[in-house]
């Protein structure tokens, strides 16, 4: 189908663009009253994550309600790991749980390889749900975790401060490290594969955890993996962001990726100086900038574009929006970038 906006499209492949497009990281979540509304009306993230009608019924309620460039499918990256036999729960306050992790190299034999279509059908029913009710309005982002970020999460079985099992690992069992590495991988190559055959219009690769590596493990135990990723999938437009890992930008720009994200901590000129002019770079006001008042919130998001001015941008928080963000902050944020010139 035709997309009636394209932009999210054209500025990651580089293309002249009327205006830069704009979408927000975890746009699809609590910042919206309707989307507790929903939430509530089941037992909590999980059944709504695998309700196909009601995860793309979330998927487009910042499109209405926010009127972004773009949709991000309701999902999360730790599908990867249940896919690949290692279950999650989410909780209230604590965030993701795993009962179960990855401790010891015998554990490898408790793991598969995710086919990403069969075992995770619900995304791929809920990426097609959502391109029919979009109608073709703005494109699809599919998604999925970088491996090291899922590595992380299936070794320490949560978020954590220190992250100190899973770097342990990469210290005492490197091979083991690169084997389990692999498989997440090989899984979200043939996952992201699938979103894509289901209607997904360009992906995004999320490392969360890239900044807790020293550059020489980043470079060895995730970037690694990311490049793989990004070879292989070749048919939509790819975004890399990897939080965090300012110390790495010179060789991000060498993958086979069209945009990079960065963050809030990443300065706008000296990252395309690192990353050169031959990519698109996506980002990156702090997400803190939308607790200020609206004329603040504008003249930070002004800012942020004077600096980007003149070069390939998708517009874009540097993290995820905040859950206790006020969702007409958000609106002044997007409004800002669209009447930008
Ligand atoms: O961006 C979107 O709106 C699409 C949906 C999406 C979710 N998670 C839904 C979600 C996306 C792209 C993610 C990615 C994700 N999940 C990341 C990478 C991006 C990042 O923020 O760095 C990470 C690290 C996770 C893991 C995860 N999922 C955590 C740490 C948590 C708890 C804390 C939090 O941010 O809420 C989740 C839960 C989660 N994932 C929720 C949503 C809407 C909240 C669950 C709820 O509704 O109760």
């Amino acid at each position: 189908m035709q997309l009636k906006n394209d932009l999210l499209l054209r500025a990651a492949k580089g293309e002249p663009v009327e205006r830069t497009p704009v979408w927000l990281m975890r746009q699809a979540g609590r910042i919206l009253p309707e989307y507790r509304a929903v939430r509530e009306s089941v037992s909590g993230f999980i059944e709504l994550a695998q309700t196909p009608e009601l995860a793309a019924e979330v998927t487009i309620q910042p499109v209405d309600i926010l009127d972004v460039d773009a949709a991000i499918i309701f999902s999360d990256i730790l599908v990867i790991p249940e896919a690949m036999g290692l279950p999650y729960e989410m909780q209230e306050k604590r965030g993701p749980w795993f009962p179960e992790t990855v401790k010891t190299p015998a554990d490898l034999k408790k793991l598969r390889i995710a086919d990403g279509v069969d075992d995770l059908h619900y995304v791929m029913e809920a990426i097609r749900i959502t391109k029919k009710a979009l109608d073709g309005r703005v494109p699809l982002i599919g998604f999925a975790g970088a491996p090291w970020t899922i590595f992380a999460y299936m070794v320490e079985g949560s978020g954590s401060k220190t992250f100190s099992k899973s770097r342990a690992m990469l210290y005492t069992e490197p091979e083991f490290s690169h084997q389990l590495l692999q498989m997440i991988t090989d899984s979200t190559i043939n996952y992201l594969k699938g979103q894509i055959q289901a209607g997904a219009d360009l992906v995004q690769i999320f490392d969360s955890w890239a900044g807790i590596l020293p550059p020489d493990h980043y470079r060895e135990f995730s970037l690694r993996y990311i490049s793989q990723i990004c070879e292989a999938i070749t048919e939509v437009p790819k975004t890399v962001f990897a939080k965090g890992a300012f110390f790495a930008r010179k060789e991000m720009a060498a993958l086979a990726c069209e945009t990079i994200g960065l963050d809030w901590n990443m300065g706008i000129a000296e990252s395309r100086e690192m990353i050169g002019p031959n990519k698109t770079l996506q980002g990156n006001l702090d997400p803190a900038a939308l607790y200020g008042d609206a004329r603040q919130v504008e003249a930070a998001t002004r800012a942020m574009m004077d600096q980007f001015r003149g070069s390939r941008h998708i517009a874009n928080l540097g993290h995820g929006v905040y859950p206790d963000i006020d969702p007409e902050k958000v609106k002044v944020f997007i409004q800002t970038v669209k009447e930008y010139r």
